[in-house]
This record gives C-alpha cells, structure tokens and sequence, in this order.
C-alpha cells in the first residue's frame, strides 16, 4: 500500500517512513524541507512540494497513487507560534485544509484519498484538569500552536462527516529519542526540547540547562512530562494505519508511556547516560508550564494493541546520546 507522508523529512517523519517501509509499505515523502533533511529520508520515495499550495498536494496525491495518507508537517515550536501566529495558522491549518480537500477528491481534485493518520499534540489540552490525561479530556489549548492542532482536529471530523474520510489523531506527548542504530535522530532549527538541549550541554554545543521552575507541586519541585521513544511513536502509526484498514472508525489516541520524569531526573538520567558533568542552573517558572503531563496510555493499548519497546528513560535518552555524538544531518 502506498502512504503520502506530508512531513516524512521531519524528526518523526523520518522514522515513521523508515517504519513504513520496514513494515512493507511504501511510503512517499512529501516535504518542502524547510525544517526536514534529505538524509533523513531511509525508504520509498520523495517529492519535493508545499502544502500552502493546493496544486502541489493534488498532484502528490494523483502522481503517487497514494491510498492513505500520514500527516506530519507543520510548523511546532510553541514559542514561536505566540510570536507569529500568522505563521501556524497559515501553515498547519491553510496547508491542513489543503490536504483536506485534495484528499476528499473536492475542488477538482479527482480521486478521493480516504484514510488519514494525523500527528495531533498533547497541547491541544492545555491545562489539564486531571492525570493522567485520557481522551476525553476536554481541549483547551493556551498557545496558537495548540489552536492549530485542535482546528485541524475539528476539520478532520467536519470532512470526514462531509465525504466519508476516516483518520485517527495522534496526541503525541514527548517525542524522545533516536534510532537504536544511530544514523538517524533529532535535528531541529530550533531546539526547544529537554532531552536534546541537555545533551548539547553534555557536548559542550552549549554552556548548561536551565531549570525553569523549582517550586512546583511535584516531588522535586521540577516540571514532569512524559516521554516517549521516537520508534514507540513510529510503531503506533503503523498500526493505527491497521487499525482503520481494517475497518476501525475515527479516534484520538494519546500517544505517551503513561510515567512522568521530571526535569532533574531528565539531566541525572543524562549525567549517568553520558558520563559527562552537565551544567544546570535553576530559572524562574516559564508562563504556561503544567506541573505535570502524563498521558493516560489505555487506549492507545486497547485500541491499537501499542506496547513501548523502549519506556526506560535510560534507554531513550541512551539512543539519543548515540546520536547526538556522531551527528550526521
Ligand atoms: N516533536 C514532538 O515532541 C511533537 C509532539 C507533539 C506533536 N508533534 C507534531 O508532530 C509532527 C512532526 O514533528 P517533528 O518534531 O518531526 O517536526 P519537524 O519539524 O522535524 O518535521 C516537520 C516536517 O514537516 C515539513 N513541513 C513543514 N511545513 C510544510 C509544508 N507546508 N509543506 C511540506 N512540508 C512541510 C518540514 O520540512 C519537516 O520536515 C508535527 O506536526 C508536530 O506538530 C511533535
């Protein structure tokens, strides 16, 4: 089966068409590359196009002969989307209904794609009211990367409703990670994420950590978020994929381990991983932080039959000390 990966340079992507193809599928990437790599790319085949125009995805689509489609590209740096909305909304949500209306086979699109696997956030909840958060909790997100996630969430249901499309959202926690292997990992433009930020320092890229936040309600006064292994992500997307090829309805479906480490037992963890001293000096709270965010992962067990290959945070910050000291792209 063919599957247009929208995305599929990116950090995910990658490893997800990697997955794929593994898997026996054949995945066609589809990038602008303006934050993937080419050399990220590890199976099927890749065409070079934007989602902001419509022309390009509809042709993605014919061309590839596409039969589902796995939709990773956005723009995600929450930071960023407070300071230029237009930016996210313009990307993730003009882009999204491109890829909407072209796989609807709606205005003039032509065949209909019907099968969609989206990578959806935990940010679409904002501030949770309960832990582990399950589905059902309610969307309320804080920041416009967030709004952008839900916006897409809800345009899934209106066209699925519309034209008979059936998706599953995927609300990642914290992808975590690199490929056991280490030829592939994670290298954003911006690094905004603990795990990469912490081991930069362990390589000297950057002179420390900062701490933000040591007084909240959690046993060491640090942050807690749950992390999950960048394969663990891939794997479910092949079997949300089963899923609805076998007939399964629309879903959401948080993707974490269900376990929470905190911000220091993220850098003692790296500390005995790398055996590097790592700078880390405590900031104040950054506005927006939950003390915590841990997934509920019941259903994406139930569902899905998903069972982490790698929930030891050792192991996932291992994998991506691995990559992290012999970089490639
Ligand atoms: N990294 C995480 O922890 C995390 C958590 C929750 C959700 N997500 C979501 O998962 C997805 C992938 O995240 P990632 O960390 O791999 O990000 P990434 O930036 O590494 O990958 C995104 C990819 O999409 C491509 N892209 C962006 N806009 C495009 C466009 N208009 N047309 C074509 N290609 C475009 C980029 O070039 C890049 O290759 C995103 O949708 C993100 O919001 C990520």
């Amino acid at each position: 089966m063919k599957v247009l990966v929208p995305g599929g340079a990116g950090y995910i992507g990658s490893h997800t068409v990697r997955e794929l193809s593994e898997a026996g599928y054949s995945p066609i990437t589809f990038d602008n590359l303006s934050e993937g790599h080419l050399e990220a790319i590890r199976g099927g085949s890749f065409i070079q196009g934007d989602l902001t125009r419509f022309d390009d995805v509809r042709n993605a689509l014919l061309d590839s002969g596409a039969e589902a489609v796995m939709h990773f590209a956005a723009h995600c740096y929450v930071g960023e989307s407070v300071e230029d909305p237009g930016k996210y909304y313009q990307n993730n949500v003009v882009g999204g209904l491109n890829l909407l209306r072209a796989m609807a086979g709606t205005a003039g699109a032509g065949r209909a794609v019907p099968l969609l696997i989206f990578s959806s956030s935990a940010a679409v909840y904002g501030i949770p009211s309960q832990i582990p958060i399950s589905e059902d909790h309610p969307r309320l997100p804080i920041n416009p990367y967030g709004r952008t996630k839900k916006m897409f969430e809800l345009m899934m249901e209106d066209f699925s409703r519309a034209h008979g499309l059936r998706w599953v959202s995927l609300r990642y926690f914290n992808a975590a990670g690199a490929h056991p292997d280490g030829s592939m990992g994670e290298s954003h433009r911006q690094e905004t994420h603990l795990i990469p930020l912490v081991l930069q320092a362990a390589l000297g890229r950057r002179p420390g950590v900062s701490v933000y936040g040591t007084d909240y309600d959690t046993p060491d006064g640090t942050c807690i978020r749950d992390y999950i292994h960048i394969l663990d992500l891939a794997h479910a997307h092949v079997l949300a994929l089963e899923y609805l090829r076998s007939g399964g309805g629309n879903e959401a479906i948080n993707l974490g381990n269900g376990t929470g480490y905190s911000v220091r037992e993220v850098i003692q963890a790296a500390r005995r991983v790398s055996g590097r001293p790592i700078p880390a000096s405590d900031a104040p709270r950054r506005p927006g932080d939950p003390d915590r965010l841990i997934s509920s992962s019941d259903k994406s067990r139930r569902l899905l039959g998903w069972e982490p290959a790698y929930p030891d945070l050792e192991q996932i910050i291992g994998t991506a000390w691995q990559w992290h000291l012999h970089q490639r792209y």
